[in-house]
């Protein structure tokens, strides 16, 4: 085995030296809520797919578990039993949870059985025993690995939800010689979302003795109840969020949800690193969904798709005008607050056509209807999200429109560009690491705005608009978008160096 010896049921210590050796392999527990096909509702789904395979691909051994969400179909994806029912300490008790295993992946991917919290739902979220839900979720995937007999060097736990395994860690499985040598690293992929509950859930947890953590700058209110993202960040051997700007911004109290104070007091072990798409199955030049195929070097696919689009969504063809698309959910953080002060002008004065696809608050799908209704020709406004027409809309579309308020990394502005589809972008977060505004002379691979506000992402579309009409700029910016590199490989391999980083700040409390 990597990494150390049993001996009579303790683990030796293994030598400084091969800590340091970046080429061991290491076995990497990687606890998500959600997966590609699994299980999905917004972009850690299609990380959760992609940053394991790159990671193997490089040599680690890393493995999967989630939970076995009533809405899995176990005939579909071949489920195998691996663990017959094993107890999980649970609010002072014992609860008994299964262990599964997908049959149809490349990875091990298991799922942790428990009717009540899991089996028995049809969705995966916004339960009011959430907390419960995946506090046992955490704490069964931790004890199926000891009954797996495989010994993480490295834990990468993902959101809130996963985020009292690094407190664990420090309190009721300091001194189990099976975790002794495991580092956790904890992703954060949006601070928006925290898992914010009562006292109780520290019972729950089994940590209650362990107390109630306040810290002197953070608000009253939050330091009175108990707040799980906090702890991740908190007892975490190294933190990593999405993106290097993100990374920056949670440090400020105009970004940091309120937890500023504790990442500041944590920024020696606060990382960014972008995520990456999966370029294999996102390929204008395969993609099966597509009306045609093309690639960089030959565009003519591209425009039976863009002809494909408007007769999908039922426009008229304009000719001169570009088609702006949108994937996001229909929400404030997406940028619809003020997106909803320039749409009618922009559909108005500029030569455009819209195809809007996305579901979500209420207010934003009455605004959409009534604009379509009343500029038929320029905007249509699909409510739902599919990934496939996501696909055809970015092989089809000439500009796709992201003005989050804040965007961790995002994912759709990295698809967009692949398939030739010019981001427009609020430059905050991921958006302003992966989308270099055009700035002549400089190329760069789309617009974006700096200020929050409506007026600066008309500005912006004005600029695109009218670059647009300038055939060889554009299509020198497409070439540059289309051209990036934003496969998982380099990401997959500064994670990599974490994993080594974390475990050795856990084993020696030095870097590496
Ligand atoms: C969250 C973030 C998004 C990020 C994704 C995957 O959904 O909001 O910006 O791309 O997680 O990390």
């Amino acid at each position: 085995m990597p990494g150390g010896l049993w001996v009579a049921g303790f683990l030796l210590l293994p030598s400084r030296s091969e800590i340091l050796m970046d080429n061991t392999p290491f076995n990497i527990l990687y606890l998500t809520t959600e997966l590609s096909p699994y299980a999905r509702t917004g972009g850690l789904a299609q990380v959760a797919a992609a940053l394991p395979r790159a990671l193997a691909a490089l040599g680690d051994d890393v493995r999967i578990i989630l939970p076995r969400y009533g809405l899995i179909d176990p005939e579909q994806h071949r489920l195998r039993r691996v663990l017959e029912s094993f107890p999980v300490p649970f609010d002072h008790e014992t609860e008994t949870a299964g262990l599964w295993q997908a049959q149809d992946s490349p990875l091990p991917v298991y799922f942790v059985e428990h009717h009540r919290f899991f089996g028995s739902r049809k969705g995966i979220y916004s339960f009011p025993d959430d907390g419960e839900r995946f506090i046992f979720f955490s704490r069964a995937a931790l004890e199926a690995v000891r009954r797996l007999d495989w010994q993480p060097h490295a834990i990468h736990c993902n959101e809130w939800q996963t985020a009292l395994v690094p407190n664990w860690m420090r309190t009721l499985y300091a001194s189990d010689p099976f975790f002794a040598q495991t580092a956790v690293l904890y992703n954060i992929h949006n601070l928006s979302y925290q898992g914010i509950f009562g006292q109780r859930v520290l019972e729950i947890a089994g940590i209650a003795e362990h107390g109630f953590i306040a810290h002197p700058e953070v608000s009253p209110s939050l330091n009175q109840v108990v707040d799980m993202m906090a702890r991740g960040i908190i007892f975490a051997d190294i933190i990593v969020t999405v993106s290097p700007t993100y990374a920056r911004e949670i440090l400020t109290p105009e970004y940091g949800e309120g937890l500023d104070p504790i990442l500041r007091d944590r920024q020696d072990r606060l990382f960014g690193i972008l995520n990456g798409i999966d370029t294999e199955s996102f390929d204008p030049a395969r993609d099966p969904h597509l009306a045609a195929t093309y690639d960089r070097h030959n565009l003519q696919g591209r425009d039976r798709c863009r002809l494909a689009l408007l007769q999908e969504a039922g426009l008229p063809d304009l000719g001169d005008a570009p088609i702006i698309c949108m994937t996001s959910r229909l929400s404030d953080q997406k940028g619809y607050d003020i997106l909803e002060t320039v749409l009618e002008p922009m559909l108005r004065h500029l030569e455009t056509q819209w195809v809007i696809m996305g579901t979500g608050e209420d207010r934003y799908h009455n605004f959409l209807e009534n604009l379509q209704a009343r500029f038929p020709q320029k905007l249509r406004v699909l409510f739902t999200y599919s990934e496939t027409l996501a696909r055809r809309l970015f092989a089809g579309a000439d500009i796709f429109l992201m003005p989050s308020r804040h965007e961790p990394c995002g994912l759709d502005q990295l698809l967009a560009m692949r398939y030739g589809a010019i981001p427009v972008v609020h430059a905050t977060g991921g958006l302003a690491d992966t989308v270099q505004d055009h700035r002549p002379p400089v190329t760069g691979t789309g617009f974006s705005f700096q200020d929050y506000d409506g007026m600066a992402l008309f500005a912006a579309m004005v600029r695109a608009c009218e670059v647009y009409r300038h055939p060889t700029v554009w299509a020198d910016i497409r070439q540059e978008a289309m051209g990036r590199d934003h496969s998982w490989a380099s990401s997959a391999r500064e994670y990599r160096k974490l994993y080594r980083r974390a475990r050795s700040l856990k084993l020696t409390g030095r870097p590496q």
